[in-house]
């Protein structure tokens, strides 16, 4: 089994990682001392596929577990939806020596953990994510929250989950597609904190996509772990050091909003904000031509649908403009002096706007 550590001092927690762990899931969280009755909120597709292997888990380990399930989907993560929860858990009889458990993708993991951090002040929580994105990125950190209808992830804190349990073999009845997107952010990691990831990831990236070896998904798993645990673990309220897991998103979340939620899965704008960010280092001088190349050939191997005729620069840059307002400093962004050597600049409106110019007229990731 691989154990990656997030070290936050007294809200420290492992990551496991192994595949058919989820049939253990009930061992290892009874190991955490839960006195208390433990819920389990997943969505209805993943309930259907792994509810009952982790319920019965979590009985046979002598806890008294419930299922609460809400619908697929970006739109349950809602106040609202979390209303519903708080009104079943509190007739469930949760209470601060219980537990919750998020079972599902980044949507799932968002919704359970901000009700666990909500529901009586703060419920201990546990990540059990079964979709590559919620197993490289989303279920470590302890961002948890839900979305407004002005814009995505504006209500939230942070609540660290105190494990995280993941089993590669969940991704089995994952869809291609979700698999890429959570490919984009193995993809990030790499290119932030780990040329020797990168390195691995040209040579098997299409292996992990058909699940060829589990053992070998599992280390390329453990890897990305590692990467967001260290940065996290250095920084865990973005004061700083964080900032630089949101390298590509800039340009990949004004993306996926101006092109209306649902054209892109997250990680395919990600893809798009990743080739604009490394073209913007090389315009600035910052990245030299053979490292471009390399990353631009990785990133065209992702099957990707293209920016729709209707997305209008303008909308890109409304985003940037915002985004700007909400920083007291200004917007810094992301860019790369090599892999696994980010650099944080001032971007000036004119730069920006010329390079999403570039990326709309498809000049940048020519498909
Ligand atoms: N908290 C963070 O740090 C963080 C980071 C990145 C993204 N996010 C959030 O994560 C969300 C996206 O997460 P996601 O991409 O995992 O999407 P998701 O949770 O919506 O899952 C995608 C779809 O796959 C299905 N699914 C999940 N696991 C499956 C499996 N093993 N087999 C078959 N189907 C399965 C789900 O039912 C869903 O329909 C967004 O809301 C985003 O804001 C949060
Ligand atoms: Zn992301």
């Amino acid at each position: 089994m691989s154990i990656v550590r997030v070290p936050l001092e007294d809200r420290s927690y492992s990551i496991r990682i192994e595949p058919g762990l989820l049939g253990e899931a009930g061992r290892l969280i009874a190991d955490l001392g839960i006195r208390g009755r433990v819920a389990v909120i997943s969505d209805r597709t993943v309930s259907g596929l792994f509810a009952k292997t982790l319920i019965g888990a979590l009985q046979t380990a002598g806890l008294e577990a419930s299922l609460f399930t809400v619908p697929d989907g970006e739109t349950s993560k809602s106040l609202s939806q979390a209303e519903k929860l708080y009104t079943e858990l509190i007739r469930f009889g949760l209470s601060r020596d219980g537990l919750i458990v998020a079972l599902g993708g980044g949507v799932v993991g968002d919704l359970a953990g901000f009700t666990a951090a909500t529901l009586l002040r703060g419920i201990p929580f546990v990540q059990v994510p079964t979709t590559l994105l919620s197993q490289v990125d989303s279920s470590v950190g302890g961002k948890v929250g839900v979305n407004h209808s002005l814009g995505k992830n504006l209500i939230g804190c942070f609540h660290q989950p105190v494990l995280v349990i993941m089993d590669p073999l969940t991704l089995d009845t994952l869809p291609m597609r979700e698999r890429w997107s959570g490919a984009a952010e193995m993809v990030k990691a790499a290119l932030i904190r780990d040329a020797v990831f990168f390195e691995r990831l040209e040579r098997e990236l299409e292996d992990w996509m058909v699940l060829e070896d589990a053992g070998r998904l599992s280390e390329a798993l453990a890897a990305c772990c590692r990467i967001k645990a260290e940065v996290v673990g250095r920084d865990e309220r973005e004061s700083g050091l964080r900032r630089i897991l949101n390298f590509g998103h800039t340009v990949g979340h004004a993306l996926e909003s101006a092109s209306g939620y649902g054209v892109f899965r997250h990680g395919e704008a990600l893809v798009y904000g990743l080739a604009w960010a490394l073209d913007l280092s090389r315009t600035f001088g910052l990245l030299g031509e053979a490292v471009f190349q390399r990353v631009d050939s990785v990133l065209r191997r992702f099957p990707l649908p293209p920016i729709p005729e209707s997305v209008d620069a303008e909308r890109i840059v409304e985003h940037f403009t915002r985004d700007k307002k909400n920083k007291s400093d200004g917007l810094h962004l992301v860019l790369l002096n090599d892999i696994g050597r980010p650099v944080i600049r001032p971007v000036r409106d004119f730069d920006f706007r010329e390079s999403v110019g570039r990326l709309l007229n498809r000049q940048i990731i020519n498909l």
